[in-house]
């Protein structure tokens, strides 16, 4: 059996088509993909505006600069995501505070982040960075009402979760990133997530001041507009009015977003197909805990995550056959970097112990049913032998 990773890009000829088109064309950036790009992103996921940039970080970073964090600003996160959904405070030299996990669910757990704004003085906090962590809909709601008592904006990570959506107290679905509950909310296209251009990324927004904001940080807060303009020398004429940054993505890696976007929702279906398989094989392990009884509907799956307490044992024996689990995440906190600004193993108990079990499993659309097999076959064996 070949290598299977936890997680793959799918590229198909249509895909190559697109970036050669382009690389043919006129514009290997700015040209005219960003905007189409931009404009389906943002009618699949329902939200008004959308601006593509460099990746997933990038994204982050203009979202802390158009929100004004500083020295000052204290903002909430989760310690268990990608060092980037907290880093991108620390660029503006702000302060981050992780809030623990939902043991079930994985993610920020609600009623210990009211706990935490609560044990501060009001106005203390300006800010939360909720993530849709392994494709799972952080309930906005509910992170929305605990926003407007406390004057916080929201930026939604949604790196994992293009596709993924709650139902919300009327029952109406909302898409991850649809901006209805948060002020911001992003996306990564890495290799590994569902629309995967390399490096890329993408805000999503229904706020026009903000949007407006971000098109000037994303590149180098320079303008053309004559609108904007406090000057007009003549055709040639641009004013950098900010301090913005070279966060463009480039045209053809928006040719192949678009093309990539074009089977979003096919990735999605074969990506639950895939969990409900796995859910029906390993329901009755005795070593192993999964998310669910069955597949969430919501869910994205851009992660499948089991729990065992033989994790390194499991994670070896299936590397040992060739297959390439991963854990998501180390917490955080527990990061060096971020160890020398005061935080210490401890300090977060339910996120360390969901780290000290979780694995992810191979999840990819273009996972074959033989390879699925493969490894839930291992798996079962491993089960077996403990
Ligand atoms: C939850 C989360 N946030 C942010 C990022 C950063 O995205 P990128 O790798 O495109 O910079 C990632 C991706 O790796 C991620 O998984």
């Amino acid at each position: 059996m070949k290598a299977i990773p936890y997680g793959r890009q799918s590229i198909n000829q249509e895909d190559i088509d697109a970036v050669i088109e382009t690389l043919q064309s006129d514009f290997l950036t700015q040209g005219p993909k960003i905007a189409e790009f931009e404009k389906n992103f943002a009618e699949y996921i329902g939200s008004k505006y959308a601006v593509a940039v460099s990746n997933g970080t990038a994204a982050l970073h203009l979202c802390a600069l158009v929100l004004n964090v500083s020295e000052n600003t204290n903002v909430i996160t989760t310690p268990i995501t990608f060092a980037a959904s907290a880093n991108c405070i620390k660029y503006c030299g702000g302060n981050i505070f992780f809030c623990d996990i939902n043991p079930e669910t994985f993610l920020i757990d609600t009623y210990k982040l009211s706990e935490l704004i609560k044990s501060k003085p009001k106005g203390f906090f300006s800010g939360i960075i909720p993530v849709d962590f392994a494709g799972l809909a952080v309930n906005l709601e509910e992170i929305k009402k605990i926003a407007n008592e406390n004057n916080l904006w929201i930026i939604e990570d949604a790196c994992h979760a293009p596709g993924g959506y709650f139902i919300d107290s009327k029952g109406n679905k909302q898409n991850c990133g649809n901006s209805n509950f948060a002020d911001l909310a992003i996306f990564s296209f890495h290799p590994v997530k569902h629309i995967a251009t390399g490096e890329g990324g993408m805000i999503t927004t229904n706020n026009k001041s903000l949007y407006e904001k971000l098109l000037l940080l994303r590149t180098h807060g320079i303008t053309k507009s004559p609108e904007l303009l406090k000057e007009n020398h003549g055709g040639w004429y641009y004013e950098m009015q900010e301090l913005g940054y070279n966060y463009r993505m480039p045209d053809m890696l928006c040719a192949l977003g678009i093309s990539q976007l074009k089977r979003a929702d096919e990735g999605l279906k074969k990506r639950k197909e895939i969990a409900g398989i796995y859910y029906n094989a390993l329901k009755n392990c005795k070593n192993i805990t999964l998310q669910s009884k069955s597949v969430i509907a919501g869910h994205a799956y851009h992660l499948f995550i089991i729990k065992t307490k033989k994790r390194l044992e499991l994670y070896n024996f299936l590397k040992s056959h060739n297959v390439f689990a991963q854990v998501h995440y180390i917490p955080v906190h527990t990061m060096p970097y971020y160890k020398n600004l005061g935080y210490n193993v401890g300090d977060f108990p339910l996120a360390e112990a969901y780290y000290n079990e979780c694995l992810s499993l191979p999840m990819y659309p273009t996972l074959t049913a033989n390879e699925q097999n493969f490894v839930i076959q291992l798996i079962l064996k491993f089960d077996e032998q403990q």
